[in-house]
Protein backbone atom coordinates (compact mmCIF):
# COMPACT_ATOMS: atom_id res chain seq x y z
CA UNK A 1 0.00 0.00 0.00
CA UNK A 2 1.23 3.57 -0.62
CA UNK A 3 2.06 5.33 2.23
CA UNK A 4 0.54 8.40 3.86
CA UNK A 5 3.36 10.83 3.17
CA UNK A 6 3.33 9.73 -0.23
CA UNK A 7 -0.59 10.27 -0.53
CA UNK A 8 -0.17 13.90 0.94
CA UNK A 9 2.46 14.84 -1.22
CA UNK A 10 0.05 13.64 -4.19
CA UNK A 11 -2.50 15.82 -2.80
CA UNK A 12 -0.02 19.06 -2.36
CA UNK A 13 1.62 18.35 -5.72
CA UNK A 14 -1.46 17.76 -7.65
CA UNK A 15 -3.09 21.48 -6.32
CA UNK A 16 -0.08 22.81 -6.86
CA UNK A 17 -0.31 21.58 -10.68
CA UNK A 18 -4.33 22.62 -10.92
CA UNK A 19 -3.27 26.19 -9.56
CA UNK A 20 -0.88 26.44 -11.94
CA UNK A 21 -3.37 25.74 -14.80
CA UNK A 22 -5.66 27.74 -13.93
CA UNK A 23 -3.88 30.17 -14.77
CA UNK A 24 -3.44 29.52 -18.51
CA UNK A 25 -5.17 32.07 -21.18
CA UNK A 26 -7.06 30.38 -23.61
CA UNK A 27 -7.96 33.53 -25.19
CA UNK A 28 -11.28 35.01 -25.77
CA UNK A 29 -14.14 33.09 -24.47
CA UNK A 30 -15.50 31.21 -27.50
CA UNK A 31 -17.28 27.72 -28.28
CA UNK A 32 -14.30 26.62 -28.87
CA UNK A 33 -12.08 27.77 -25.49
CA UNK A 34 -14.96 27.26 -23.53
CA UNK A 35 -15.17 23.34 -25.02
CA UNK A 36 -11.61 23.35 -24.32
CA UNK A 37 -11.68 24.11 -20.65
CA UNK A 38 -14.59 21.96 -20.17
CA UNK A 39 -12.22 18.88 -20.65
CA UNK A 40 -9.39 19.98 -19.39
CA UNK A 41 -10.82 21.24 -16.17
CA UNK A 42 -12.49 18.37 -15.36
CA UNK A 43 -12.28 15.58 -12.38
CA UNK A 44 -9.00 14.13 -14.06
CA UNK A 45 -6.64 12.16 -11.96
CA UNK A 46 -3.90 13.74 -13.24
CA UNK A 47 -1.50 10.84 -12.81
CA UNK A 48 1.08 12.12 -15.72
CA UNK A 49 1.58 15.69 -14.96
CA UNK A 50 2.36 13.93 -10.82
CA UNK A 51 4.31 11.30 -12.36
CA UNK A 52 6.80 14.58 -13.96
CA UNK A 53 7.00 16.14 -11.20
CA UNK A 54 7.36 13.34 -8.70
CA UNK A 55 10.09 11.91 -11.22
CA UNK A 56 11.35 15.78 -10.61
CA UNK A 57 11.20 15.22 -7.04
CA UNK A 58 13.10 12.20 -7.03
CA UNK A 59 15.80 14.38 -8.28
CA UNK A 60 15.52 16.80 -5.72
CA UNK A 61 14.89 19.79 -7.54
CA UNK A 62 11.79 22.10 -7.05
CA UNK A 63 8.73 20.82 -8.89
CA UNK A 64 7.78 24.57 -10.26
CA UNK A 65 10.43 23.64 -12.83
CA UNK A 66 8.40 21.35 -14.42
CA UNK A 67 5.14 22.95 -14.45
CA UNK A 68 4.60 23.84 -17.84
CA UNK A 69 6.49 20.25 -18.43
CA UNK A 70 3.43 18.93 -16.67
CA UNK A 71 0.85 21.17 -18.13
CA UNK A 72 1.99 20.17 -21.79
CA UNK A 73 1.20 16.80 -21.29
CA UNK A 74 -2.11 17.17 -19.06
CA UNK A 75 -3.00 18.97 -22.24
CA UNK A 76 -2.17 16.44 -24.90
CA UNK A 77 -3.57 13.78 -22.87
CA UNK A 78 -6.73 15.46 -22.59
CA UNK A 79 -7.13 15.92 -26.44
CA UNK A 80 -6.31 12.30 -26.69
CA UNK A 81 -9.19 11.59 -24.59
CA UNK A 82 -11.72 14.10 -26.24
CA UNK A 83 -10.96 12.66 -29.96
CA UNK A 84 -10.64 8.75 -28.13
CA UNK A 85 -14.44 9.35 -27.53
CA UNK A 86 -15.80 10.56 -30.58
CA UNK A 87 -18.11 8.55 -32.48
CA UNK A 88 -15.63 7.58 -35.20
CA UNK A 89 -13.61 6.11 -32.51
CA UNK A 90 -14.82 4.75 -29.06
CA UNK A 91 -17.79 6.34 -29.43
CA UNK A 92 -18.52 7.20 -25.53
CA UNK A 93 -20.51 9.40 -23.77
CA UNK A 94 -19.15 9.93 -20.14
CA UNK A 95 -15.57 11.51 -19.72
CA UNK A 96 -14.32 12.48 -16.14
CA UNK A 97 -17.55 12.04 -14.64
CA UNK A 98 -19.35 14.65 -17.35
CA UNK A 99 -21.45 14.05 -20.79
CA UNK A 100 -18.17 13.86 -23.44
CA UNK A 101 -16.56 16.74 -25.17
CA UNK A 102 -18.92 15.93 -28.53
CA UNK A 103 -21.84 15.13 -26.60
CA UNK A 104 -22.11 18.79 -25.06
CA UNK A 105 -20.13 20.82 -27.77
CA UNK A 106 -20.86 19.03 -31.04
CA UNK A 107 -18.41 16.89 -33.15
CA UNK A 108 -17.01 19.57 -35.05
CA UNK A 109 -16.02 21.69 -32.11
CA UNK A 110 -14.94 18.61 -29.85
CA UNK A 111 -12.62 17.72 -32.94
CA UNK A 112 -11.10 21.34 -32.25
CA UNK A 113 -10.73 21.43 -28.91
CA UNK A 114 -8.60 18.61 -29.17
CA UNK A 115 -6.32 20.24 -32.15
CA UNK A 116 -6.20 23.15 -29.88
CA UNK A 117 -5.42 21.66 -26.71
CA UNK A 118 -2.66 20.05 -29.01
CA UNK A 119 -1.30 22.94 -30.18
CA UNK A 120 -1.00 24.93 -27.14
CA UNK A 121 0.88 22.37 -25.65
CA UNK A 122 3.35 23.27 -27.46
CA UNK A 123 3.23 26.60 -26.74
CA UNK A 124 3.11 25.87 -23.26
CA UNK A 125 6.79 24.30 -23.73
CA UNK A 126 8.27 27.30 -24.80
CA UNK A 127 7.07 29.33 -21.59
CA UNK A 128 8.78 29.12 -18.16
CA UNK A 129 12.57 30.07 -17.24
CA UNK A 130 14.61 26.86 -18.33
CA UNK A 131 17.11 26.93 -20.90
CA UNK A 132 16.35 27.07 -24.54
CA UNK A 133 18.21 23.94 -25.21
CA UNK A 134 15.97 21.91 -22.41
CA UNK A 135 13.06 23.60 -23.94
CA UNK A 136 13.91 22.34 -27.30
CA UNK A 137 14.54 19.08 -26.39
CA UNK A 138 11.30 18.95 -24.14
CA UNK A 139 9.46 19.80 -27.77
CA UNK A 140 11.04 16.95 -29.26
CA UNK A 141 9.99 14.69 -26.67
CA UNK A 142 6.49 15.89 -26.64
CA UNK A 143 6.51 15.57 -30.53
CA UNK A 144 7.53 11.66 -30.74
CA UNK A 145 5.79 10.68 -27.46
CA UNK A 146 2.27 11.89 -29.30
CA UNK A 147 2.59 11.49 -32.56
CA UNK A 148 3.10 9.21 -35.40
CA UNK A 149 5.80 7.36 -33.51
CA UNK A 150 3.74 7.84 -30.09
CA UNK A 151 0.33 7.70 -28.69
CA UNK A 152 -1.37 8.39 -32.17
CA UNK A 153 0.16 5.76 -33.70
CA UNK A 154 -1.31 3.51 -30.80
CA UNK A 155 -4.94 4.81 -31.08
CA UNK A 156 -4.44 3.91 -34.80
CA UNK A 157 -3.47 0.26 -34.31
CA UNK A 158 -6.13 -0.17 -31.21
CA UNK A 159 -8.60 1.14 -33.91
CA UNK A 160 -7.35 -1.35 -36.80
CA UNK A 161 -7.18 -4.78 -34.89
CA UNK A 162 -10.93 -4.28 -33.65
CA UNK A 163 -12.65 -7.52 -33.79
CA UNK A 164 -9.53 -9.18 -34.65
CA UNK A 165 -7.38 -12.04 -32.49
CA UNK A 166 -4.19 -10.42 -31.82
CA UNK A 167 -1.04 -11.88 -30.25
CA UNK A 168 -0.10 -10.92 -27.44
CA UNK A 169 3.21 -9.32 -28.79
CA UNK A 170 1.14 -6.99 -30.70
CA UNK A 171 -1.31 -6.11 -27.95
CA UNK A 172 2.02 -4.83 -25.51
CA UNK A 173 3.16 -2.40 -28.65
CA UNK A 174 -0.44 -1.21 -28.59
CA UNK A 175 -0.63 -0.57 -25.09
CA UNK A 176 2.72 0.99 -25.12
CA UNK A 177 2.06 3.26 -27.93
CA UNK A 178 -1.52 4.46 -27.03
CA UNK A 179 -0.92 5.02 -23.18
CA UNK A 180 3.14 4.48 -22.28
CA UNK A 181 4.64 6.74 -24.74
CA UNK A 182 2.73 9.64 -22.78
CA UNK A 183 3.76 7.94 -19.30
CA UNK A 184 7.47 7.88 -21.29
CA UNK A 185 7.36 11.67 -22.16
CA UNK A 186 6.97 12.24 -18.41
CA UNK A 187 9.57 10.76 -16.71
CA UNK A 188 12.08 11.07 -19.75
CA UNK A 189 11.37 14.81 -19.61
CA UNK A 190 12.07 15.02 -15.50
CA UNK A 191 15.09 13.79 -16.46
CA UNK A 192 15.88 16.35 -18.81
CA UNK A 193 15.14 18.96 -16.77
CA UNK A 194 17.34 17.29 -14.15
CA UNK A 195 20.28 16.71 -16.59
CA UNK A 196 20.16 12.95 -15.92
CA UNK A 197 22.73 11.02 -18.00
CA UNK A 198 21.72 9.29 -20.97
CA UNK A 199 22.16 5.97 -18.97
CA UNK A 200 19.61 7.38 -16.00
CA UNK A 201 17.13 8.51 -18.72
CA UNK A 202 17.17 4.53 -20.54
CA UNK A 203 16.05 3.15 -16.84
CA UNK A 204 13.56 6.49 -16.51
CA UNK A 205 12.05 5.38 -20.06
CA UNK A 206 11.94 1.75 -18.91
CA UNK A 207 10.14 2.93 -15.45
CA UNK A 208 7.49 4.26 -17.27
CA UNK A 209 7.29 1.77 -20.13
CA UNK A 210 6.59 -0.99 -17.08
CA UNK A 211 4.29 1.17 -15.69
CA UNK A 212 2.42 2.56 -18.55
CA UNK A 213 1.66 -0.97 -19.74
CA UNK A 214 0.46 -1.85 -16.44
CA UNK A 215 -1.52 1.32 -16.45
CA UNK A 216 -3.25 0.58 -19.46
CA UNK A 217 -3.82 -2.85 -18.08
CA UNK A 218 -5.43 -1.97 -15.28
CA UNK A 219 -7.52 0.10 -17.17
CA UNK A 220 -8.58 -2.69 -19.46
CA UNK A 221 -9.86 -4.39 -16.00
CA UNK A 222 -11.61 -1.70 -14.81
CA UNK A 223 -14.01 -1.55 -18.16
CA UNK A 224 -14.67 -4.96 -16.84
CA UNK A 225 -14.97 -4.92 -13.18
CA UNK A 226 -14.67 -0.94 -11.73
CA UNK A 227 -17.38 0.97 -10.88
CA UNK A 228 -18.94 3.50 -13.05
CA UNK A 229 -18.85 6.21 -10.79
CA UNK A 230 -15.90 6.05 -9.65
CA UNK A 231 -14.45 6.17 -13.05
CA UNK A 232 -16.14 8.90 -14.12
CA UNK A 233 -16.90 6.31 -17.26
CA UNK A 234 -19.08 3.92 -18.85
CA UNK A 235 -17.70 0.20 -18.55
CA UNK A 236 -18.19 -2.69 -20.97
CA UNK A 237 -17.53 -0.38 -23.78
CA UNK A 238 -14.25 -2.42 -24.81
CA UNK A 239 -16.46 -6.27 -25.04
CA UNK A 240 -19.08 -3.63 -26.78
CA UNK A 241 -16.49 -2.73 -29.78
CA UNK A 242 -14.54 -6.05 -29.66
CA UNK A 243 -11.48 -4.28 -28.80
CA UNK A 244 -8.20 -6.26 -28.24
CA UNK A 245 -7.70 -5.71 -24.48
CA UNK A 246 -5.85 -8.16 -22.06
CA UNK A 247 -8.55 -9.78 -20.75
CA UNK A 248 -10.17 -10.69 -24.19
CA UNK A 249 -7.31 -12.30 -25.03
CA UNK A 250 -6.04 -13.84 -21.93
CA UNK A 251 -8.65 -13.81 -19.59
CA UNK A 252 -9.11 -12.14 -16.23
CA UNK A 253 -6.53 -13.94 -14.10
CA UNK A 254 -3.29 -13.91 -16.77
CA UNK A 255 -4.54 -10.06 -16.90
CA UNK A 256 -3.76 -9.81 -12.96
CA UNK A 257 -0.66 -11.90 -13.53
CA UNK A 258 0.80 -9.38 -16.39
CA UNK A 259 -0.50 -6.07 -14.57
CA UNK A 260 1.91 -7.36 -11.30
CA UNK A 261 4.58 -8.51 -13.23
CA UNK A 262 4.70 -5.18 -15.10
CA UNK A 263 4.34 -3.01 -12.05
CA UNK A 264 7.24 -5.26 -10.87
CA UNK A 265 9.56 -4.48 -13.79
CA UNK A 266 8.82 -0.61 -13.31
CA UNK A 267 10.44 -1.17 -9.72
CA UNK A 268 13.36 -3.10 -10.80
CA UNK A 269 13.69 -0.13 -12.94
CA UNK A 270 14.09 1.99 -10.04
CA UNK A 271 16.46 0.10 -8.42
CA UNK A 272 18.93 0.30 -11.34
CA UNK A 273 18.23 4.05 -11.21
CA UNK A 274 19.33 3.96 -7.34
CA UNK A 275 22.38 1.81 -8.42
CA UNK A 276 23.20 4.45 -11.07
CA UNK A 277 23.03 7.44 -8.70
CA UNK A 278 22.65 7.60 -5.07
CA UNK A 279 21.63 11.08 -5.21
CA UNK A 280 18.19 9.73 -6.70
CA UNK A 281 15.05 9.20 -4.37
CA UNK A 282 13.35 6.59 -5.15
CA UNK A 283 10.92 6.14 -2.96
CA UNK A 284 7.98 8.49 -4.38
CA UNK A 285 8.07 6.64 -7.88
CA UNK A 286 8.09 3.24 -5.87
CA UNK A 287 4.85 4.48 -4.13
CA UNK A 288 3.80 5.86 -7.65
CA UNK A 289 4.15 1.90 -8.58
CA UNK A 290 1.72 1.12 -5.54
CA UNK A 291 -0.70 2.92 -6.64
CA UNK A 292 -1.69 1.31 -9.18
CA UNK A 293 -1.71 -2.43 -6.96
CA UNK A 294 -4.60 -4.67 -7.30
CA UNK A 295 -5.95 -3.44 -3.83
CA UNK A 296 -7.12 -0.22 -5.23
CA UNK A 297 -8.48 -1.61 -8.57
CA UNK A 298 -11.98 -0.69 -7.42
CA UNK A 299 -10.98 2.76 -5.67
CA UNK A 300 -9.54 4.46 -8.69
CA UNK A 301 -9.21 7.97 -8.18
C1 LIG B 1 -7.55 7.30 -19.42
O1 LIG B 1 -6.53 7.88 -18.67
C2 LIG B 1 -7.03 6.87 -20.74
C3 LIG B 1 -6.04 5.80 -20.67
C4 LIG B 1 -4.86 5.93 -21.18
C5 LIG B 1 -6.36 4.56 -20.06
P1 LIG B 1 -6.73 8.28 -17.15
O2 LIG B 1 -7.35 7.12 -16.42
O3 LIG B 1 -5.46 8.78 -16.62
O4 LIG B 1 -7.82 9.43 -17.26
P2 LIG B 1 -8.04 10.75 -16.40
O5 LIG B 1 -6.98 11.72 -16.81
O6 LIG B 1 -7.96 10.41 -14.94
O7 LIG B 1 -9.41 11.23 -16.80
C1 LIG C 1 -7.22 5.26 -24.53
O1 LIG C 1 -7.42 3.93 -24.28
C2 LIG C 1 -5.85 5.62 -24.75
C3 LIG C 1 -5.74 7.01 -25.25
C4 LIG C 1 -4.70 7.37 -25.90
C5 LIG C 1 -6.79 8.00 -25.03
P1 LIG C 1 -8.93 3.60 -23.94
O2 LIG C 1 -9.83 3.84 -25.10
O3 LIG C 1 -8.98 2.27 -23.30
O4 LIG C 1 -9.23 4.71 -22.80
P2 LIG C 1 -10.63 4.89 -22.07
O5 LIG C 1 -10.94 3.57 -21.42
O6 LIG C 1 -11.63 5.28 -23.11
O7 LIG C 1 -10.36 5.94 -21.03
MG1 LIG D 1 -9.65 3.91 -27.16
MG1 LIG E 1 -11.77 4.76 -25.04
MG1 LIG F 1 -10.18 1.76 -21.62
Amino acid sequence: MESATFQKKYDQLKTMFENHMTTLDFGEDTKLTESMSYSLYAKGKRLRPLLLLMTLESYDIRPEEGLNAATAVEMVHTYSLIHDDLPAMDDDSLRRGMPTNHMKYGEATAILAGDALLTQAFFELTKGTLAPSIKIRLVQLLADCSGALGMCAGQQYDILVENQKITLEALVQIHQLKTGKLFEYCTVAAGIIATATTLEVKWLRQYAKSLGLAFQIRDDLLDIIGDPEILGKNIGADEYHHKSTYPALLGIDKTYFYLNHHLQEAINALNELEMLNPNFNKRLLMDFVKKLELEYIKNDK
